[in-house]
Order: structure tokens, then sequence, then C-alpha cells
């Protein structure tokens, strides 16, 4: 028991010193493969803060093993074995080596595990407050999505916190349960086509978060305030609760190149960029809609654009199987700074009975305004 622990702390040690995040990809014990010492856990709760290898805990946090049942449900984790449940005022936290001024994505999957509305807070210390993210929507048929969450680093070494409030409900089993934490840095000013006048930011939406290799189901980007880190570069999700899901060309038809955004939460989130413009030039808005392959059946399936200046709705009729159609809107920019905002005109689940939320792809997007003859003509 006495070398026991000496070598637990050995190896404790060992672990929080090399506790870094070189590039993009899983944090060292992302998925809770590594597991627990025995004598620091009671059951299924892990008794001591450092218990897990690379993971600070707090409060009631209990490792679960993929298989086992609760209540008359057996519990499944996203990736390997082993994942953790937050109960009641509890959080797990993993220090990251990151480069000051830099920007980063987080993606982590979780499942709820009760009916009530579920939310963790997700922060980085130091740093801003923490911001509560919704999980009471299920987007997979699984039951686990992945989300995302993004900051920039002010310090070199900071640590990452998911934290699981008091949901007023008494059973600590309720919590969610977290698996496959990873990250990724994000460059937050993409390069851009040369040739291309596209104004937008990251148009084509290539630069975003992690996605696990083999992970089917994307990754969730949350709605965020205007201030805060969008993990998708250049754009905000405005919402109350929704998301908008982040897929690959892995495992979902995309438009143009390898990455897009698909609308699965209807009329309750939008996808929303601002740039400077030149009151009274006259602009074009391109962008490709179209269907994901993932069987999400619409004819027509509406997609709602709108900038400062005019909006149009575009019907794409989607067979469920992938293609995509190129549209676009032309308007006169009103004022020094436009708002470009999508978002799906209605509400559509997958053909395959699961109910899984589905919507249309937006992809390639692009803006260009050039002065209007006329405007020139006045200022001369
Ligand atoms: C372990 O948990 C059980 C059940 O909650 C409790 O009765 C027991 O006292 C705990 N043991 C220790 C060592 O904390
Ligand atoms: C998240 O953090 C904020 C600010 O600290 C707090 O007001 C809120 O209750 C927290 N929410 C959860 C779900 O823990």
């Amino acid at each position: 028991m006495v070398l026991n622990g000496a070598l637990f702390l050995l190896f404790c040690a060992a672990a929080r010193a090399a506790a870094a995040s070189g590039g993009d990809g899983p944090l060292l014990n992302g998925n809770f493969e590594h597991k627990p010492n025995r004598c620091q856990m009671n059951g299924t709760r892990v008794m001591r803060a450092h218990a897990i290898p690379y993971w600070t805990v707090t409060g009631f946090v209990e490792y679960i093993e993929s298989g086992t049942m609760q209540g008359d449900m057996v519990l499944a984790v996203p990736e390997g074995k082993h994942a953790v449940r937050l109960g009641i005022e509890s959080s797990v936290q993993h220090e990251l080596r990151v480069t000051r001024g830099k920007y980063y994505s987080i993606t982590f999957s979780a499942a709820r595990t009760c009916a009530q509305d579920e939310k963790v807070n997700v922060s980085i210390v130091p740093g801003d407050p923490p911001g509560e993210l919704p999980i009471q929507t299920v987007y997979t048929s699984s039951g686990w999505d992945s989300y995302s969450w993004a900051f920039q680093a002010t310090q070199d070494v900071v640590s990452f916190v998911i934290h699981h409030g008091d949901d007023q409900v008494d059973d600590p089993a309720c919590g969610p349960i977290i698996d496959a934490v990873a990250i990724r840095t994000l460059n937050d000013d993409p390069p851009q086509d040369a040739s291309s006048s596209n104004m937008l930011k990251n148009g084509d939406f290539e630069e975003g978060p992690y996605i696990t290799p083999g992970s089917p189901w994307g990754v969730l980007v949350p709605p965020m305030d205007e201030d805060d880190v969008s993990p998708l570069p250049g754009w905000m999700i405005m919402s109350d609760t929704k998301v908008v899901k982040y897929i690959d060309s892995e495992h979902f038809r995309v438009p143009h190149g390898s990455r897009a955004v698909e609308l699965v939460a209807g009329l309750e989130v939008a996808l929303v960029q601002e740039v400077d413009t030149v009151p009274g030039s006259s602009c074009r808005l391109e962008f490709s809609v179209g269907d994901a392959a993932n069987g999400c059946v619409a004819s027509p399936m509406r997609l709602q654009v709108a900038t400062t200046g005019g909006s149009k709705s575009v019907d794409y009729s989607s067979t469920g199987t992938g293609g995509y159609a190129r549209d676009a809107l032309d308007f006169t920019a009103e004022g020094t700074r436009t708002r470009v905002v999508f978002y799906s005109a209605g509400y559509h689940t997958t053909s395959d009975g699961t109910g899984t939320l589905c919507g249309p792809v937006v992809d390639d997007v692009s803006l260009v305004c050039v002065p209007q003859p006329h405007a020139r003509r006045l200022l001369r």
C-alpha cells in the first residue's frame, strides 16, 4: 500500500509535469482511458483531486466504464471504454500549455443522463468568467454530441475547466458524462485566395474546431455573445440555446473544400458575420446551399439569407443524398457595417426515423461590394 502510494505519487508528479498539449489533437488522457488509482476511489466515485492522470477533479465526479448499468440503462461512452460523470457542483480541469495571444478551440463529447435541462460551464483559468453551454438538446441518435468552445490564451499555461453546477435535482447520477477532450490551434486570420475580393473571413468554413478523426457526427458550435471567441473564425452563432453543426467531407457531403456548416436548429439559430462596408456600394453575396447526404429529405428545404440591405429565401430540393446549388443575393450596403445572416426557415429530421435534427448546409460564401457609379458621380 505504501509502495503503491509512492509509485502513484511518482507517476502523478511525472504526469503533471508533462501535462502539455503540444499540437492539435486529444489532450493527454483526454479520453480518460488512463484509469485512476483504485485506492483513490470509492466505488465509481473519484475521491482525490489528482486521482485521474493529467486531470484535477473537484466535487462529486464518477469514473464510469462503458457497459455498466445505471438503473435499467446501459451506459455507453463515445471513445474507448471510460469517461467521467460530473455530479452536482463538480468539475474536471486540465492544464494546457499554449501560446499567449493565440486562439484555441476545445472539442469534447458530452451526454446527458437525465431528461432535465442540462448545462455545463466551460472556462479557461485565468481568463474570462465561465461560458454556459446548453447540452439539453440531443443532436445525434447515439445520444452523444461533440461540442466546441474557443478562447484566446492570455498566458502560456492555463487550465481548461468543465464545471457542472446545481441543476436543482437531488440525484447526483443525473450529471452529464464527458469524454474525448481535444484541442486545436485556430488560425484567426485564415488565408484567402489572393485573386479573391471576398470581404468575408473564413467564408469557406475550412478553419474551425477539431473534429475527432472517425467521429461520425460532426462538431456542434454553440451560441455565443459578440465578444466571445468563436470556434469558427469570422462567424458568430446567435441563439438562446441552439447550435449549428460543423461537418467534414469524410462523413458528410460538403459543397466545397472539406468543411461546411449544417443549420440543424431551424429558426432558433443564425449563422452571422459582420463586415465593414462603404454605404451605398453595390454588393453581391454568393453562397452554396445543399444537403449533407445524411438522409435529410425535404422539398423544399428553405434557407433564409439576410443582410443589412436585403434578404431572400432560397428553396433547395433535398433528396438527402448530397448535392448543392449556388445562389446569390444582390443588395446595396446601407451602412458602414453590414451583417450577413443565414438560417434555416424550417425544422427537419433525418428520414431514418431516429429523429436526428438536420437542415440545409451552407458553404463557400463570398461577399463582394463595389462602389456604385451613381455614388461616385455624386461625390465628384
Ligand atoms: C464509500 O461510499 C459508501 C457509500 O456512499 C460509504 O458508506 C462509505 O463510507 C464510503 N467509504 C469511504 C472510505 O469514504
Ligand atoms: C456558470 O457560471 C456562472 C458564472 O460563474 C454562474 O452564474 C452559473 O450559475 C453557472 N452555471 C452552471 C450550469 O454551473
